[in-house]
C-alpha cells in the first residue's frame, strides 16, 4: 500500500445520512485536538496495544531521518485507553490529511468509562504500509526519538505529551512510559 492514505481513506466508509460518529484517539489525537468535536469522553478499545512502531516522515521526522509515532498492534486480551471524540464526518477531510502517512480508518467498538459501548472509527497504521518500522528494543526506539524532528516539532515532544496525557487518563502503557524513562535518562 502506498504511504499516502488520503485516497484509500476517502473510499473506506460511507458517511451518507450520518450526522456524527465517534473517533477514538490513542496518540497525538488525544492531546493535539485541532478539529471541531461535538463531545469528548475517555474511552478504551479491546484487543489492541499502543506501540511506537510507525515511521513519521511528515510530522515528527523527515524521509531521511524518520521519527517514530504510535500505532496499534493486535494484542488479544489487551486494552488501550484513549479519548473518544464525537465528530461530524466532515472532520475527516482534515484528519485524513493529518494522518496520511500510513494510517487507515478502521471501525472499532469503544467502551466508555461507565461501561456503555459505541461503534466508532480509529486510525491504525498497519504493518503493510511503506513507512512501518516495527518492533525494536525500547532503548533503541528512545534513541531514534531523541534525535528525530520534523515539521510538527521534535519527536520527543510527541512522546512526552502523550505520556502526560496517558497518566491523566490512567492508562498503564508500560511501552510508552519505558521509552519516556530512557529519553529522560539520556537528557
Ligand atoms: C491517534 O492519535 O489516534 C492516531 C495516531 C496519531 O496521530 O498519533
Amino acid at each position: 500500500m502506498s504511504t499516502d492514505t488520503i485516497e484509500h481513506n476517502r473510499n473506506r466508509q460511507d458517511f451518507s445520512g450520518i450526522e456524527s460518529i465517534w473517533l477514538f484517539g490513542y496518540g497525538s489525537l488525544i492531546y493535539k485536538v485541532d478539529f471541531p468535536f461535538l463531545e469528548q469522553r475517555p474511552a478504551s478499545i479491546q484487543g489492541w496495544a499502543r506501540r511506537f512502531w510507525q515511521g513519521s516522515h511528515d510530522h515528527r521526522g523527515t524521509p531521511e531521518a524518520p521519527g517514530r509515532v504510535a500505532t496499534l498492534i493486535e494484542q488479544p486480551g489487551g486494552t488501550c485507553k484513549g479519548m473518544a471524540f464525537r465528530v461530524s464526518p466532515s472532520v475527516f477531510e482534515h484528519l485524513d490529511v493529518r494522518e496520511k502517512n500510513g494510517y487507515l480508518r478502521f471501525s472499532t467498538a469503544l467502551t466508555f468509562e461507565n461501561g456503555s459501548y459505541a461503534q466508532g472509527l480509529v486510525y491504525i497504521a498497519t504493518a503493510d504500509n511503506e513507512v512501518f518500522l516495527g518492533h525494536a528494543p525500547e532503548a533503541d526506539i528512545a534513541r531514534q526519538i531523541a534525535t528525530a524532528t520534523g515539521p510538527s516539532g521534535p519527536n520527543s515532544e510527541y512522546l512526552f505529551r502523550l505520556a502526560e496525557s496517558l497518566r491523566t487518563l490512567g492508562d498503564e502503557c508500560t511501552h510508552t512510559f519505558s521509552i519516556e524513562a530512557f529519553l529522560k535518562s539520556d537528557s
